[in-house]
């Protein structure tokens, strides 16, 4: 390992978020920000069934209010192809394309596309178009009549069921057992931006400026929309309020914004609204999990049998991979995995921050407590006693896995040793139930391949490109640290230039590789750097003046150089958690106080303690930053959040942030947020492991352990309401 020890003053302090003044002061640009000249505005009108046909379209009206310039409907034959659902090996949010034809498999599908001279037009215009439907019967839920449920091994001929050992042999023999069933509800993720796109052609080229985690996705996606070779297609994603996976691949509206710019030679912008963004980018599916453990007398566990039904759409197979992480909490040899898919009439839904690991760990980890309390015993001890330094699935070493230190310190630092075990026995001195809970959590540690270049000015100042998208994360942030601690270099003269296909490929940015892919990849290209000024290879010795340009590459360990091709092409390339020689995920412990009013039942977070294993911590203020955000997710999962279908018509009723509720200020206690902070050995030269998901797995299984501690409730939902607690 090369990388030199932090020098005297220079980044030996952490860095401030490196972008906070432009974010502040509203400097900093995103997508929805550009204005080019001539630009004309659109809005989308969208369908008010939940399945069934579009019969008829009147757009009279629509196209009488002034300043309106275009009303889309049926997009001509050739104008735009449809677009491949990103986990069927193709680029978008789903297969379904509005506009091609007249079914509706949702409410809420675009029916129209509206583009005026202004915002307002657009957005009159297009709540003027009315639609005449042939209906057909929806099912929203997963035990809804139409709701179809499959094998996932049928579904997806991939896809094999995860097995080790005879689970359900070791669980019949058993002493201690328990059996229980969790429902985790459809979300959304409430980013604070909007979904939104701005299109324009000149010289045959279109440029989207658009906040996407995949601008590569997005690139290639329109391309073979429009039947163009990708160098014709640009797409800049300068900064992203909030990306939380919906914003992983192209979406349903950045075609119908190209196909009006290309019809009327402007720049179109749209911008969606609130509700159109529930309904017409990806959520976090409902998921049922049903948890069976068994355990030794001596309270280790001999097996674990994890089952689950997740809702898809009826047009994709969104695919179900809880067991990835319940199967590695512990050293459970004997586990039996079982996944299956539910049909439904929605948009197709996708990846949402944890997207497997907060509900599989939330039933699990409560499953866990359940069982330790049941036996006697204290969940952080038990936890620990089931700790292991081997990955039970694959038989290889975990590359670093402190969960145990985690557990230890922040048991520590919560004062866990003065808790009475036995339910609603402690009191807060305002005289609410107090509870206290613990839960576990991992993460796979990803990577995807990196291509980086290091420009050096003859003035000194360095600019990188990378692979990567900031979507709040602080990856520039992140970059710049690295640079600065590596050549000693001032911030300042180091400047990141992400999230644009003109630059190096962009690929995906998202289960908690970004970090550990860029980084690295920045670490590769500072080598080349060094090597070619003839820079030792630690130690600071003050950069020369030059002017150069290098570019280097960065693969995850035992990935093979195709990989590289792939994420040239704009493919997704993912390696990991399973390594030659290793398995690599990143742990954390959550423990979390609450407050129970004892007549409403009212349940208030008191604090909440987190230490978290990511490998090293590369930027700590903006790590911290990461925690705490997951933390407060969690909490909202726990307590808050929950978007209700509407199981006669389809459709989101809550779908706007005064119905959809997200904790606020109020909400959210002091939270401590510490870090194990040892590099992985294994994992890239910098040793850096993921942490925007593993910080929120877990944080809801921590409130409900603790909630039952205050009340003797075993939540068997989320979210836990009043209304289950009197
Ligand atoms: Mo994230 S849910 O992997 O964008």
């Amino acid at each position: 390992m090369s990388r030199p020890p932090a020098p005297e003053g220079r980044a030996a302090r952490p860095l401030a978020r490196v972008d906070a003044l432009g974010k502040v002061t509203g400097a900093v640009r995103f997508g929805a920000d550009r204005v080019p000249p001539g630009l004309a505005h659109a809005a989308l009108a969208t369908a008010t069934i939940g399945r069934g046909e579009v019969l008829s379209l009147d757009t009279a009206a629509a196209e009488a209010v002034p300043g309106v310039l275009l009303v889309l409907t049926r997009l001509a034959e050739g104008e735009l192809n449809a677009p491949v659902f990103l986990m069927a090996g193709g680029t978008a949010a789903q297969s379904l394309q509005p506009l091609l034809d007249d079914r509706i498999a949702y409410r809420g599908q675009p029916i129209a596309l509206v583009v005026a001279e202004t915002p307002h037009a657009a957005a009159e215009a297009a709540s003027l178009v009315r639609a005449e439907y042939s209906a057909e019967p929806v099912s929203v839920h997963l035990d809804d009549g139409g709701a179809e449920v499959r094998e996932q091994t049928d579904v997806l001929s991939y896809y094999k069921n995860l097995e080790v050992g005879d689970a359900d042999r070791a669980y019949a023999d058993a002493p201690a057992r328990i059996d229980a069933t969790f429902d985790l509800p459809t979300q959304h993720p409430a980013p604070m931006e909007l979904m939104s796109t701005v299109a324009s052609w000149e010289g045959g080229v279109l440029t989207v400026h658009e906040g996407t985690q995949n601008a590569a996705a997005v690139r290639n996606g329109l391309a073979a929309q429009f039947g163009l070779e990708p160098e014709r297609v640009r797409v800049v994603s300068p900064y992203i309020g909030g990306g939380f996976g919906n914003r992983n691949s192209l979406q349903v509206y950045t075609g119908l914004a190209a196909v009006a710019s290309r019809r009327l030679e402007r720049p179109v912008k749209l911008v969606a609204t609130r509700a159109q963004m529930f309904h017409n980018s990806s959520f976090r599916p409902a998921s049922r999990h049903r948890i069976r453990l068994g355990a030794g007398q001596d309270g280790r566990l001999v097996a674990a049998i994890h089952e689950i039904d997740q809702q898809t759409s009826r047009h994709d197979a969104f695919p179900a991979s809880y067991t990835d992480a319940s199967s590695r909490l512990y050293g459970v040899t004997d586990f039996r995995g079982h996944q299956r898919l539910v049909s439904t009439d929605v948009q197709t839904p996708g990846y949402m921050r944890a997207p497997y690991e907060h509900p599989a760990v939330f039933a699990f980890e409560c499953a866990v407590d359940e069982l330790a309390c049941s036996m006697g015993r204290d969940p952080v001890a038990f936890r620990l006693a089931n700790d292991t330094g081997t990955d039970p699935v694959s038989g290889l070493p975990f590359s670093s896995r402190h969960l145990a230190e985690c557990l230890r310190r922040g048991a520590d630092r919560f004062g866990w040793a003065s808790r009475d075990p036995s339910p609603g026995s402690m009191r807060a001195p305002d005289g609410s139930l107090l509870g206290w809970g613990v839960a576990s959590a991992a993460y796979k540690a990803s990577s995807t391949p990196a291509i980086t270049r290091i420009r050096l000015d003859e003035d000194g100042r360095l600019t990188v490109y990378a692979g990567g998208h900031e979507m709040g994360q602080g990856i520039r942030t992140a970059i710049v640290e690295t640079v600065v601690r590596d050549l000693g270099v001032h911030e300042d003269s180091v400047s990141v230039e992400i999230g644009d296909t003109d630059g190096v490929p962009q690929p995906l940015t998202a289960g908690s590789w970004g970090t550990a892919t860029v980084l690295p990849g920045v670490h590769a290209a500072l080598v080349e750097l060094r090597r070619r000024l003839g820079l030792p290879g630690s130690g600071h010795t003050g950069l020369p003046r030059a002017s150069l340009e290098v570019e280097a590459t960065h693969l995850a360990p035992g990935q093979p150089a195709e990989a590289l091709d792939r994420v040239r092409a704009g493919a997704l390339a993912p390696a990991g958690p399973v390594y030659p020689g290793f398995t690599a995920f990143s742990f954390a412990a959550h423990f979390v106080e609450v407050r129970v009013e004892p007549t409403t039942r009212r349940v208030r977070v008191g604090r909440v303690v987190s230490v978290v294993d990511c490998g090293r911590v590369a930027s700590p203020v903006t790590a911290e930053s990461q925690v705490r955000g997951g933390v407060i997710w969690g909490i909202g999962a726990a307590l808050r959040e929950h978007s209700e279908a509407e199981p006669r018509h389809g459709g989101f009723l809550n779908a706007d942030l005064a119905e959809y509720t997200v904790p606020v200020n109020a909400d959210v206690p002091g939270l401590e947020v510490e870090f194990v902070d040892l590099p992985d050995p294994l994992i890239n030269p910098l040793g850096v492991k993921g942490l925007g998901e593993v910080s929120m797995v877990g944080v809801s299984a921590a409130v409900a352990n603790a909630v039952h501690h205050a009340t003797g409730h075993r939540a068997r939902h989320l979210p836990i309401r009043l209304e289950d607690l009197l």
